[in-house]
C-alpha cells in the first residue's frame, strides 16, 4: 500500500507598507515587486500599516486619501485579492491588542537602539511620542499574529525583523512554543534604492527634494527628467565600482527593471556618456511603471470594489490572527472573555 501523502503546509508570508504619502520606486523594487511574485507559491498576507503612520502627525483628510490611494496602487502593482489577503491594519483590532502585550516583553534599551527611532526623533524633535518609540513591537505583532515564515522587506527593516525574532524567542522561552520565528526576505537587487540627488542616502517618501525620488505614479516625462538630473560623478564611464554611488544606484535600478547584469550594462554603454545611460534608465523605468499607472486609474475610480476587497481581507485576517492572540492571552494567564 502506498503511504498516505503528507502535504507540506504552505509557508506564510507577511509584509506591510505605510500609507504615508507617495509610494516610491524604492518601496516598489525593495519590497512590493517581491510581494507580487511570492503570491503564486505561498500564503501571502499583506497590509497597509496605517497604525504605524500616525507616529508622525497626519492631516486627517490627506491621511484618508493616502490610504485609499495606497490600497488602489498596491492592487494596480499586482496584489491579487483572490490569491492573497490584503487589508488595512487599523481594521483588524488584534494588531493593537498584541502590540500592547509585546510592549511588556520588550526592553527599553532594545527600543532605544533602533536606528529608525533615532533617525525619526532627530527629524521630528517636536514630536518624539511614545508610539514612535514602541513602533517595533507593533510591527512584531503584525508579523507574529500570522505565524509568519518570511517577511519580504528592504534592507532598512532588517533591524526591526531581528528585534521581532528576539521578542518571539523571549516569549517562547517563558511560555513554551507560541510564535513561529520569521526570517527577513531581502532581494539581492533593489534592497536599498538610493536618492537620485544624494546617492549616499536611501530614496525616501519624505525627501523634501522632489527630484530625489521617483513615485510609482510619476508621469513618464517626470521620470525621464528626474533621471536626467540624477547625481553621478565626473568619470563619465558606466561601470560598477566603489565610490561611484550614483552610477551604482542607477545600474541597480536598471538591472531590477530590465533583468540585465552589471556586466551586460557596462558592455551596452561602453564608450557612451552618462547622458545616454540616464536616458535609458529613465525610459526603462517609465515603461516598467506604465501598466501600473494605467491600472491604478481604474482601481481608484472603483470605491465599491476597493471596499469589498479590504472588508474581505480584514475579515479573514481577523479570523487567523485571533487564534494566535487567544493562545497568547491564555498562556499569560488572562481570564478568557465570554463571546461578545
Ligand atoms: P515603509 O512603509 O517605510 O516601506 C515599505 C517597504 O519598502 C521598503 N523600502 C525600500 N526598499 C529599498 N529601497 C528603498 N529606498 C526603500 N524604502 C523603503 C521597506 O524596507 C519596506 O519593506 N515598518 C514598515 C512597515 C511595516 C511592516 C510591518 C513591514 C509595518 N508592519 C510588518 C514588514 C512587516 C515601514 O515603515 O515600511
Amino acid at each position: 500500500m502506498e503511504p498516505a501523502k503528507t502535504e507540506e503546509p504552505q509557508k506564510v508570508i507577511f509584509s506591510a507598507i505605510q500609507p504615508s504619502g507617495t509610494i516610491t520606486l524604492g518601496n516598489y523594487l525593495g519590497a512590493l515587486k517581491n510581494w507580487i511574485s511570492l503570491q503564486d507559491e505561498y500564503d501571502c498576507i499583506y497590509a497597509l500599516a496605517d497604525l504605524h503612520t500616525i507616529t508622525v502627525r497626519q492631516d486627517p483628510a490627506a491621511f484618508r486619501r493616502h490610504t485609499l490611494e495606497a490600497y488602489a496602487l498596491l492592487l494596480a502593482c499586482g496584489i491579487d485579492p483572490k490569491k492573497s489577503l490584503f487589508f488595512i491594519q487599523s481594521h483588524v483590532p488584534t494588531h493593537a491588542q498584541l502590540a500592547w502585550v509585546l510592549d511588556c516583553y520588550t526592553q527599553f534599551g532594545e527600543l532605544q537602539r533602533m536606528t529608525q527611532f533615532k533617525d525619526k526623533s532627530a527629524k521630528h524633535p517636536d514630536n518624539i511620542n511614545a508610539g514612535l518609540f514602541t513602533y517595533p513591537p507593533l510591527m512584531a505583532a503584525d508579523i507574529l499574529l500570522y505565524q509568519t515564515d518570511l517577511v519580504p522587506v528592504g534592507v532598512d527593516q532588517k533591524q526591526h525583523l531581528e528585534l521581532t525574532r528576539n521578542i518571539a524567542e523571549r516569549f517562547n522561552g517563558i511560555y513554551g512554543p507560541t510564535f513561529k520565528l520569521p526570517d527577513a526576505y531581502i532581494p539581492k537587487n533593489g534592497a536599498k534604492i538610493m536618492s537620485l540627488q544624494d546617492p549616499t542616502k536611501k530614496m525616501s517618501k519624505s525627501d523634501e527634494n522632489a527630484n530625489a525620488s521617483i513615485a510609482v505614479l510619476d508621469k513618464p516625462e517626470d521620470i525621464m527628467r528626474k533621471f536626467r538630473r540624477a547625481v553621478t560623478d565626473s568619470e563619465a564611464c558606466v561601470r560598477y565600482a566603489e565610490g561611484k554611488d550614483g552610477v551604482n544606484n542607477l545600474m541597480g535600478i536598471y538591472s531590477c527593471v530590465t533583468g540585465k547584469t552589471n556586466a551586460q550594462t557596462e558592455a551596452e554603454f561602453a564608450g557612451k556618456g552618462y547622458g545616454d545611460f540616464k536616458a535609458a534608465v529613465g525610459e526603462a523605468v517609465a515603461e516598467h511603471l506604465r501598466p501600473i499607472r494605467e491600472r491604478y486609474a481604474d482601481y481608484i475610480r472603483n470605491r465599491d470594489y476597493l471596499e469589498q476587497c479590504w472588508g474581505e481581507g480584514a475579515r479573514k485576517a481577523y479570523a487567523i490572527s485571533i487564534r494566535t492572540l487567544r493562545k497568547v492571552m491564555k498562556k499569560i494567564g488572562f481570564v478568557p472573555p465570554k463571546p461578545m
